[in-house]
């Protein structure tokens, strides 16, 4: 372990310097054929992004606006989404077999909303993953929270059942109640998951410094919506996010819950894939969703 006295302050990112590769996804140029299959389901080859769709939230919050309904209220937007993001029980329960998307599974779990939300074990075993056809896995880091150190080592146990059978994992960096959440805070979380393994990481953007966190991060970042807020507030932090070097977003409550998903979903893609101008995307949502209470 280096001697943590008197560090110096990271400064040289390099935020536009090409990173090594030959294949679209950062960081995943020597992974086996399985492994770079998988992450291809979940990043398009023609823009290196991902529009992925969450609704995992019900491990810890239960049936939570939007989500009563899985089935009626999430499976028409899947075809629309490049990867979607849920549990097992979601997914087996309720979303269509034949679906084209990309297969994120929570693979974290435990307490609920009640409890110390960082008190997470794995919960999901590879094979199954497998047998679910999973793209990647998903499991939180709590860096700086009560059970940190179980966190990482979660994340690094689950990286090497990931390695053995091709399946990606993403690392998701959760913020506690009480942590600051800004530039150098996301950068020490995202570069501890990928560092630990993690080949995507989920993160959140911040209006300061957002460039130093993806480029300091050797892997593709992915940022999540957070809670909801008005449909141009929520563009305009995905086209921020694109912009300053995420690969894409990890999409739920800002779909999910507003009026019109369907038409959130595809403006939200507008922006991601097509560099979109969120004022741009936002009049596309309205026209979208014009006469009609729920596309
Ligand atoms: C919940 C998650 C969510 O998938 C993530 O937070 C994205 O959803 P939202 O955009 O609603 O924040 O990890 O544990």
């Amino acid at each position: 372990m280096a001697d943590t006295d008197g560090l110096l302050e990271a400064r040289n990112f390099e935020a536009t310097a090409p990173v090594a590769g030959g294949f679209h996804v950062k960081g995943a140029h020597a992974q086996d054929w399985g492994l770079q299959n998988r992450l291809s389901r979940i990043f398009r080859r023609d823009t290196g992004r991902t529009v992925m769709l969450a609704f995992d939230h019900g491990y810890f919050l239960g049936p939570m606006a939007g989500l009563e309904r899985i089935d009626a209220n999430i499976a028409p937007l899947v075809p629309d989404a490049d990867a979607i993001m849920m549990t097992r029980g979601a997914l087996r329960t309720s979303i269509p077999s034949h679906s084209d998307a990309g297969i994120v599974l929570r693979a974290s779990g435990g307490p609920s909303i009640l409890r110390d939300l960082s008190d997470e074990h794995i919960a999901l075993d590879i094979e199954d993953a497998v047998r679910l056809n999973a793209a990647a896995v998903a499991i939180q880091v709590f860096v700086g929270g009560e059970h940190e150190s179980r966190s990482v080592a979660n994340l690094a146990t689950l990286v090497d059942a990931g390695q053995r059978h091709g399946v990606a994992v993403l690392g998701v960096t959760a913020v506690g109640k009480d942590m600051v959440r800004d530039a150098r805070y996301f950068r020490l979380a995202t570069r501890i998951a990928a560092e630990m393994g993690a080949h995507i990481v989920k993160t959140y953007y911040v209006d300061q410094g957002f460039e130093t966190v993806t480029a300091s991060c050797p892997v593709p970042i992915i940022v999540a919506g957070g809670k909801k807020l008005p449909e141009l507030d929520a563009l305009t932090m995905a086209y921020r996010s694109i912009q300053e070097g995420a690969a894409g977003v990890d999409m739920g409550r800002n779909i999910f819950q507003s009026e019109h998903p369907a038409a959130m979903l595809a403006a939200v893609r507008a922006v991601v894939h097509d560099d979109v101008k969120p004022e741009e995307a936002y009049e596309l949502f309205r026209e979208r969703s014009a006469g009609n209470a729920t596309s």
